[in-house]
């Protein structure tokens, strides 16, 4: 790369709007030159999970006011882009199909180069756009719609060391929030309740722990708490304060050791290589108890942990355009045949997952 290199970046593939500006310079970090990030959960929340028909439209209408903000706040124009890319799968179709035409429609305006990006490629490739992380880095995906271990050795060089083969925990902490009648979304409301509560009173299972390897499940835990919660109930007629607490307390120390003691078997497939490096991204990264038991995990194998910035772990268009334009010094762009995949796996070695979450294909 003899020159700064800048990429429009689009992403629709779930519940977020988003479109941003990144510039990549020959020997510099990369620069965040703006992200627009827009929502949809009032869409959504009457439902009690995303819709993909509404979440489709309500890109289809957004993403050129998010690209028209994205350029006025980076204080450019389009002519000032070197590449449009776009997340290109895997999620909810509809969304993804939204990103594609619309980066589609600006590559054939523009004459610019396209580049169609897998989605988990950009949470995985994040950790260079903030920290600058040398290869090969160990990285934990954890959101309401992944749980995955990937050992990340290049812009496209991906292996998956395991993930879950039922919900993604993000899902979970949203389930038995809803069970255990607290808010949404779960996660943070779980992670409240249980500073009160007694992670020892339910002796809630730790599933899969007993299989090699790294494959998750939660499915499971989420049935224990319903089992446990429907006793409490039944002997009491109804859930005091108290027993919600504890409730969210054990389910949230089951979820940590779950994540603890895979990352340490992740490790183990981690090649001695130093400095090694953990990084986390997704929405469940913001939980703390999660957050200092990876911390601690990291400190075991004497390798350096790296969280992201929230608005850079969870969904967002930076990120998009930064894979792309570390990808576009190994790759050749894509021409205006390309496909919007809902599933999308990383690493194509692996067998495909099973199951699909609420927000899309877990890849
Ligand atoms: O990455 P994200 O914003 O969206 C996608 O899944 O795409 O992640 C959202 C998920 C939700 O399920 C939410 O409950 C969970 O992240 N979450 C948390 C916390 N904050 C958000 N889970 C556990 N503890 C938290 N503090
Ligand atoms: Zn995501």
């Amino acid at each position: 790369m003899s020159r700064p290199l800048t990429f429009l970046g689009l992403e629709s593939s779930c519940d977020d709007t988003a479109a941003a500006i990144v510039r990549l310079a020959p020997n510099g970090p990369a620069q965040i030159l703006s992200s627009v990030v827009a929502g949809q959960t009032d869409l959504h929340a009457a439902f009690g999970g995303v819709v993909p028909e509404i979440a489709a439209r309500a890109h289809a209408e957004k993403l050129d006011h998010c690209v028209e903000q994205a350029l006025t706040q980076a204080n450019l124009t389009l002519s000032g882009v070197d590449a449009i890319a776009v997340t290109a799968g895997p999620g909810l179709i509809g969304g993804v199909v939204s990103g594609v035409m619309c980066a589609k429609g600006l590559a054939a305006a523009t004459g610019k180069p396209l580049y169609g990006v897998n989605h988990l490629a950009g949470h995985a490739l994040t950790p260079r756009l903030t920290d600058d992380v040398p290869y090969p880095y160990l990285m934990l995906l954890v959101s309401g719609g992944h749980c995955q271990f990937l050992l990340v050795s290049g812009p496209d060089t991906f292996k998956r060391l395991g993930g879950t083969i039922d919900d993604a925990p993000g899902e979970a902490f949203d389930k038995v929030a809803r069970l255990i009648a607290l808010p949404q979304p779960g996660g943070p409301a779980i992670e409240q309740a249980a500073k009160s509560g007694d992670p020892r009173r339910f002796a809630f299972p730790r599933p899969l722990m007993d299989r090699p390897g790294c494959d998750m499940s939660f499915s499971g835990l989420k049935t224990a708490v319903l089992r446990a919660r429907d006793a409490a109930v039944a002997a009491q007629s109804g859930l005091t304060l108290q027993d919600q607490a504890d409730l969210a307390a054990g389910f949230q120390v089951a979820v940590v050791d779950v994540l603890a003691e895979k990352t340490r078997r992740a490790f183990a497939l981690y090649p001695a290589a130093a400095p090694r490096t953990l990084c986390v991204a997704g929405g469940v990264a913001a939980n703390g108890a999660i957050r200092l038991a990876l911390e601690t995990v990291s400190r075991e194998h004497e390798a350096n942990f790296v969280a992201p910035p929230l608005a850079l772990c969870t969904d967002n268009a930076a990120m998009i355009a930064f894979a792309a334009a570390e990808q576009s010094q190994h790759r050749t762009p894509d021409d205006l045949s390309l496909s919007a995949r809902p599933r999308w796996p990383l690493d194509q070695s692996q067998p495909a997952m099973l199951g699909s979450g609420k927000k899309g294909a877990k890849a």
